[in-house]
């Protein structure tokens, strides 16, 4: 029976043990009741006096727990392994049991006993992500993939979302922080298709310049408000004195919000000013200030600071999410505290503003999608390298060490998509054709191969592959490469001229290759995340469930957009081996 188990995963599954050594004892005694004594769900949870009156099972002590075992007929055996190590197991009759812990390493499975509708079950599963299943038509100017799911700036590899430019800044392979372009454009890409499925945010609106507003702040007799016209901006706005100290008392406006943490203002600034905002959670109350400071996240005590730059005298549009900014902050002291706050204990209490200018337009909304859609979009525009044309990525990144390394300032066919996905929207949304442009130089990187600094790999000297980290030999990473079409998808839909012809060119190749090579990546139970093991000769890097899940979201997506049944009929199976199933053997 053991043997058999090695073969087999679904048949080991019935014979697992459904919880871990810990609990097991009181669930089996609690099962064998149920069945002697009849279907009583209630029964197993309710208090401890529902055995009719039955105490001794109540007040019974580990000894009268082991008898019941026993007299159930569930046995120790030793159960050895592969002829190599034995693990205590339990024996009923012909059936055998196994610890659900060692099933769990053995097998890469999962399970967990959950409370369900008042009784206890234990759900196993084979694996552990989720499929998202992309809307039946797509359009460039539409949701990206499922990413309306994504919450980029949780992450614990984003620092924080930078008050100097609106974007996230990674810490992924430096933990001083850098601009990582996939990242940016995975931020725009997933606030984008949040603001399609949500649809308009509720806004409330706390000033926007009128004298009537005037009348709402508090503000003290150093300080001075009022409403004016702006001349730049042909509106009406507020104007504003106080002392520039962060010690200073500033003028102040009180809010009470504990559900909208989208926060927007427009303002402009002739001193070293700052705004900012009082946050409670639970009986303690922390500021949140933004200041004129290159220094772009900092915390000292109760107070979190983050630099909007040193840009005085301009109008500037900031968009924060209050909640985030306030977490990053915290996570900057204690480093685990994502884990331990709720946030949705948090409350705003004030804001206020110190120093000399003008603000208009403050408000506390339940998103702010589209501004970081746009923060991003502008990120992506003004940090091209107009002679390449790429998003260059200051770090180096050690796919094997000493054999596939890229130094700083590479170029990724996936940065480079997942940009031109983002600037196409961008561009229809808008109407700005820098945007456009941007996207349509984005191309170049794809003509150059990784040798000389761009993106594009060669299989066994026929295929052309765009590579997400281009390296020398190749890694041929699916994820990246798929990313990387489907942003020349969206800019095929939109470019014109030479453009059009060159897109059309190098998508089209790129997807002979992908039809081509798919089912190398196909392992009959998972996928491989790259071709390491063909290229180099060593051992198969195999995708992890979540890669495994993206691999399957693309193709899913790839169908609607191509009719080749490969996509539809490999992501079928793909979903399969989620669940344990495996392709057929000879
Ligand atoms: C502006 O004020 C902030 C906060 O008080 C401070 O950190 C920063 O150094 C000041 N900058 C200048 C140029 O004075
Ligand atoms: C405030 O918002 C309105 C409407 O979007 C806009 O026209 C105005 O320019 C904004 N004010 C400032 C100072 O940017």
């Amino acid at each position: 029976m053991i043997g058999r188990m090695r073969v087999n995963l679904r048949s080991a599954f019935f014979l697992l043990v459904l919880c871990t050594f810990l609990v097991c004892f009181a669930f089996w005694t609690r099962c064998t009741r149920d069945i002697k004594e009849g279907p009583s769900r209630e029964g197993l949870v309710s208090s401890k006096s529902d055995f009719d009156g039955n105490l001794r099972f109540v007040n019974r002590g580990a000894q009268a727990y082991v008898q019941d075992f026993q007299v159930n007929q569930y046995r120790e055996i030793e159960c050895l392994i592969n002829h190599e190590y034995t693990v205590p197991c339990r024996r009923e009759d012909d059936e055998v049991y196994m610890p659900f812990s060692f099933i769990q390493k053995y097998f890469e499975v999962y399970g967990s006993i959950e409370n369900m509708d008042g009784y206890d079950r234990f759900e196993f599963s084979h694996s552990f992500s989720k499929v998202f299943p992309p809307s039946d038509t797509y359009s460039p100017d539409g949701k990206f993939m499922s990413f309306e799911h994504y919450n980029v700036e949780v992450r614990d590899r984003v620092k924080c979302i930078t008050a100097t430019e609106g974007v996230p800044l990674s810490t992924q392979w430096n933990p001083e922080g850098h601009y990582y372009p996939i990242q940016i454009a995975q931020f725009a890409l997933s606030h984008y298709s949040k603001y399609l499925s949500e649809g308009k945010p509720d806004v409330d609106i706390l000033a926007h310049g009128s004298k009537e507003d005037v009348v709402d702040w508090s503000v003290p007799d150093d300080c001075e408000i009022r409403s004016v016209r702006d001349k730049i901006r042909g509106s009406n706005v507020l104007e504003l004195s106080s002392p520039d100290s962060i010690r200073s008392q500033g003028i102040s406006l009180k809010v009470t919000e504990d559900a909208n943490f989208a926060f927007a203002v427009d303002l402009r600034f002739i001193t070293n000013g700052s705004i900012s905002v009082a946050v409670k959670l639970d009986d303690s109350t922390f500021h949140i200030h933004y200041i004129f400071s290159k220094v772009l996240i900092s915390s000292e005590g109760k107070d979190i600071y983050y630099g909007m730059g040193e840009t005085r005298g301009k109008w500037i549009h900031l968009a924060r999410d209050l909640d985030k900014d306030f977490m990053k902050g915290l996570m900057q002291k204690f480093p685990k505290s994502k884990k331990t706050v709720k946030m949705n204990n948090i409350k705003i209490l004030s804001i206020t503003i110190r120093g000399r200018g003008w603000v208009d337009n403050i408000t506390l909304a339940s998103a702010n999608h589209m501004d970081h859609f746009y923060d991003a979009a502008n990120w992506l525009v003004n940090h091209q390298d107009t002679s390449s044309g790429g998003w260059p990525i200051m770090v180096a990144r050690k796919l094997i060490p000493d054999i596939m390394e890229l130094p700083p300032g590479w170029y990724s066919a996936m940065g480079q998509g997942q940009a031109m996905s983002v600037l196409v929207r961008a561009y229809l949304k808008s109407k700005n054709p820098r945007y456009l442009k941007a996207a349509v130089d984005g191309l170049r990187v794809f003509d150059v191969s990784s040798a000389q600094g761009g993106v594009k790999a060669r299989f066994a000297n026929t295929y052309d592959w765009y590579e997400e980290y281009p390296t020398t030999p190749s890694s041929f990473v699916l994820n990246g490469f798929i990313y990387s079409l489907l942003g020349l998808y969206d800019l095929k839909q939109v470019a014109e001229g030479t453009a059009l012809t060159d897109v059309e060119r190098i998508y089209n190749s790129g997807m002979k290759t992908l039809k081509a090579l798919l089912l190398l990546f196909d392992s009959g139970t998972g996928t491989f995340y790259d071709l390491r093991h063909v290229i180099l000769g060593i051992a198969p890097n195999r995708a992890r469930w979540d890669y495994h899940t993206t691999h399957i979201n693309q193709l899913l997506q790839l169908s609607i957009i191509d009719s080749d049944p490969i996509f539809t009929k490999t992501a079928a199976r793909w979903m399969d081996y989620m669940k344990g199933k495996r392709a057929p053997h000879n």
